[in-house]
């Protein structure tokens, strides 16, 4: 068993780790408190390839590994979440639905500039009823012959305004529960299609959730991905690998914020002495590295699953719940370390708390991790 990176993953995570100190770093406070869409850095994320890592360069992709895209969403987390679930979106629900699942012409026609970031896509699931229960889907797809005629109403759709593709789930044959639902794509502008107003959210402000409403929009037949009924099991694939892209988010959301009480510990004085001389801090900084080290090994262990074409649910499933915890736990205590000065927002831990619970919830709640995990131990 190896665990050493290779060159190139180094060059990845380097190259991740400089573009979000450079350039997402100077902005991250001010698109925090504006609830401001990261526009300009999302387009250099894809143009230096942050956006379809790993899809085949035949298609505009990078073709890379998804231990890269563990690397490069961990960097880039560690700054700036807002930017980093546009980059997890786009690269393990949208990109590799389509690209998995998807036909030639769906694959030609879209891939090739969503990889690039020249657009960015969205991932439909979530209803008013119909969150972790995922086969309730209320949104309607009728057979139309050579369309579908799309009606109802999806929330928390990240990337809800700033997309130009969405990958919409949707019940088709209600008789047949979860055989009956169908994943299609729609374009933004299509008749009948409006986009909600922007959720005002706790966390990764700078990212624009909104609901989407569908009203007799008329999808052409071309636009379904996959067979007919195959909506559902398109949906749960995709989020399988989705939930690696959140883990590694969180990942990230938590070293940064370790990295952070680090530095500070040895720069703030306390009775007569930097604070990492007390005990009471190395505790924290100790219990923080190993919790953190462990959530990347399950991360990179879920990655290299899916690398070898093995069989990640749980493993990604593992990953996410435990990853997420860590972020929560060590935000807090990053904040902790940081005194009065982590509760104000110039020394970034209090974003970084703020920005971690959602990691505990989209792409499948800590509860349904632990259902998915409890199955696959059981089956
Ligand atoms: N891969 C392939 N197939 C799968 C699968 C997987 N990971 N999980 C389930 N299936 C299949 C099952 O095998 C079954 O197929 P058969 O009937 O042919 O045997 C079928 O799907 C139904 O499965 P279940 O009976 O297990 O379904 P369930 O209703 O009990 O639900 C669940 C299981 C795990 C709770 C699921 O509903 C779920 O994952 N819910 C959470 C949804 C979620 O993650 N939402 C997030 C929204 S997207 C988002 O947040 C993106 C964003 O914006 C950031």
């Amino acid at each position: 068993m190896l665990f050493n990176l290779t060159e190139e993953h180094l060059m990845i995570q380097k190259a991740a780790r400089d573009f979000a100190n450079d350039v997402l770093k100077p902005g991250v406070i001010e698109r925090d408190e504006h609830q401001k869409f990261p526009a300009e850095e999302i387009k250099q994320m894809g143009e230096l390839g942050f956006l379809g890592m790993m899809v085949d360069p035949k298609y505009g992709g990078g073709g890379m590994d998804c231990i890269s895209y563990v690397l490069a969403m961990e960097e880039i987390s560690k700054v700036d979440s807002s930017c980093s679930v546009v980059m997890s979106v786009n690269n393990s629900l949208v990109c590799w639905g389509l690209e998995t699942f998807g036909t030639e012409e769906q694959k030609q026609k879209y891939l090739p500039r969503l990889a690039t970031g020249q657009i960015i896509g969205a991932f439909c699931l979530s209803e008013p009823e119909a969150g972790s229960d995922a086969t309730s889907q209320r949104t309607t797809a009728i057979d139309k012959g050579d369309h579908y005629l799309l009606n109802g109403t999806k929330n928390w759709i990240t990337n809800g305004g700033s997309a130009s593709v969405y990958l919409v789930i949707a019940q088709t044959h209600p008789e047949k529960g979860h055989k009956g639902i169908n994943a299609l794509i729609v374009e933004k502008g299509a008749p009948g299609f409006v986009v909600g107003p922007k959720e005002n959210k706790l966390g990764i402000r700078g990212s624009d959730t909104h609901s989407l409403m569908f009203t007799d929009v008329k999808v052409p037949k071309e636009n379904r991905i996959g067979e007919d009924g195959f909506g559902f099991k398109f949906a749960m694939q995709t989020l399988t690998g989705g939930r690696i892209g959140i883990a590694s988010q969180a990942l990230g959301i938590a070293s940064g914020a370790y990295e952070l009480a680090l530095a500070y510990s040895k720069e703030r004085k306390a009775f007569g002495k930097t604070i990492n001389q007390h005990q009471a801090i190395q505790f924290k900084l100790a219990d923080m590295a190993t919790q953190i080290e462990a959530a990347r090994l399950l991360c990179l262990k879920a990655a290299w699953l899916k690398d070898k074409h093995l069989d990640y649910n749980m493993a990604s499933a593992m990953a996410k719940v435990f990853a997420s915890k860590v972020a929560m736990d060590t935000t807090v205590e990053a904040v902790q370390v940081h005194g009065g000065y982590g509760f104000v927002k110039e020394y970034h831990v209090e974003r970084l708390m703020r920005d971690a619970k959602i990691t505990q919830i989209y792409e499948g709640t800590t509860e349904v991790q632990k259902i998915v995990i409890s199955r696959a131990l059981l089956a």
